[in-house]
């Protein structure tokens, strides 16, 4: 059979691929004296709060099941606008809201309604995998640029401007980002929004990790630069509702009814159920909930980042949000006799029976001597994992 040539540009998502390796040997190990840890997948440990799933369940028995609106429930979207003006200051209108099956639905959609075949969209090298392949799936061309950890493996104004080229349609940012777990800051996300508007390009920011920041100096949502950023958020995260498959994209107001259609015609709408569900995340119980949440994740990058330094796994910018340890793995290689973070990710499933993510999905720059931690599972389990690979690379 023949398949379409886009499929040719389309990478497997290694993290994905990783994760049934993990499976496959946690199944075999079994019976063994030591449960795989699994530090390699993105998500919470923890799951909706209570209200959500009740609300969940309400709406299932209330038999409110049928298809919505494709832009999604209009209580949701005000509620969202709510959440942006409450906890950001930012007045984000809840028609320039549209609810989707996850970041990874509003990122195709966003794509889809911007990029024409062979437009360049500059992004970060590390970054997000899925990014430039939707970007791809467009028939769109991803740029990634290298960044360094003095940049906070984020793109900066220079940078964007050099890159610019006659090819060029504009920048898909992440902050905070996966797999480095670090933000623009304000200042800086300001002067690359303005080179892309002397260009007359898109900016498109990845805020998938709004509200699971540590640091004020971050955590501020880039739509306070104004109504032609456009913004791709989820209820994955910082709501702890991956499975669900709920987000939403804010969008200029010109572009919803664009979005709107292609929403009608590919999706029809997020699900229903999940979006009754969503709108109890924003009651005052489920707010203190996430808030509590906020602090266990913070407290779990205080201990495991410099507990990796310690040994010989260098994390070298300190993550500000989000849930990762972006850690360069040589001295590990070293210690493990192997090459490459492939193969000492292998080895860790192995030997320590933990599993983590090789650099390789997120780029091409630094990545074959990364590999990303994911610190989203409880401190025991984050414990057990720094002893397992003390005893390993002693
Ligand atoms: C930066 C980033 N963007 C988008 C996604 C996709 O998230 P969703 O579950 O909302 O589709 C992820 C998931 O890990 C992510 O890390």
């Amino acid at each position: 059979m023949q398949f379409a040539s886009r499929t040719e540009r389309i990478d497997p998502f290694y993290v994905m691929e990783m994760a049934k390796t993990a499976q496959a040997m946690a199944r075999e190990a079994v019976h063994t004296r030591e449960q795989m840890i699994f530090l390699n997948v993105g998500e919470p440990d923890f799951t909706a709060p209570p209200l959500v799933q009740e609300a969940a369940n309400r709406a299932i028995r209330d038999g409110r099941t049928q298809y919505t609106h494709s832009l999604g429930l209009d209580a949701l979207r005000e509620a969202v606008s709510h959440w942006y003006s409450q906890r950001f200051g930012v007045n984000v209108p809840a028609r320039r809201i549209v609810i989707t099956a996850g970041a990874s639905a509003a990122l195709h959609l966003a794509c889809l309604a911007l990029i024409n075949a062979g437009d360049e969209i500059l992004m970060s090298d590390p970054g997000y995998p899925c990014n430039r392949h939707f970007v791809s799936a467009a028939e769109g061309v991803p740029v990634l640029i290298p960044t360094t950890a003095e940049e906070r493996y984020q793109l900066s104004h220079a940078k964007v401007q050099a890159a610019w080229g006659a090819r060029t349609r504009g920048v898909l940012l992440a902050s905070p980002s996966n797999p480095t777990g670090t933000s623009i800051a304000p200042e800086a996300l300001s002067a690359i929004h303005d080179v892309v508007r002397t260009h007359g390009g898109l900016t498109l920011i990845d805020e998938i990790y709004l509200g699971l920041s540590y640091d004020e100096a971050f955590g501020h949502t880039a739509l306070a630069l104004g109504e032609d950023i456009i913004s791709i958020n989820s209820f994955s995260k910082y709501f702890n509702m991956t499975g669900w498959r709920l987000g939403w994209m804010v969008v200029p107001e010109a572009m919803v009814p664009v979005v709107e259609r292609l929403a009608q015609n590919l999706f029809i709408c997020a699900s229903t159920i999940a979006q009754h569900a969503a709108l109890a995340c924003f009651e005052p119980e489920s707010i203190a909930l996430y808030e509590q949440r906020r602090s266990q994740f913070k407290a779990r990058r205080d201990f495991f980042i410099p507990a990796l330094n310690a040994l010989g796994f260098t994390v070298p910018v300190m993550p500000d949000g989000a849930f990762y340890a972006w850690a360069d793995c040589a001295q590990a290689a070293q210690k493990l006799g192997v090459q490459g973070s492939w193969d000492v990710a292998l080895e860790l499933m192995r030997r320590a029976h933990l599993a983590a993510t090789p650099g390789r999905d997120f780029g091409h720059a630094e990545t074959a001597h990364f590999v990303r931690f994911s610190t989203a599972s409880s401190m025991a389990q984050l414990h057990e994992a720094v002893a397992r690979l003390r005893r390993e690379l002693a």
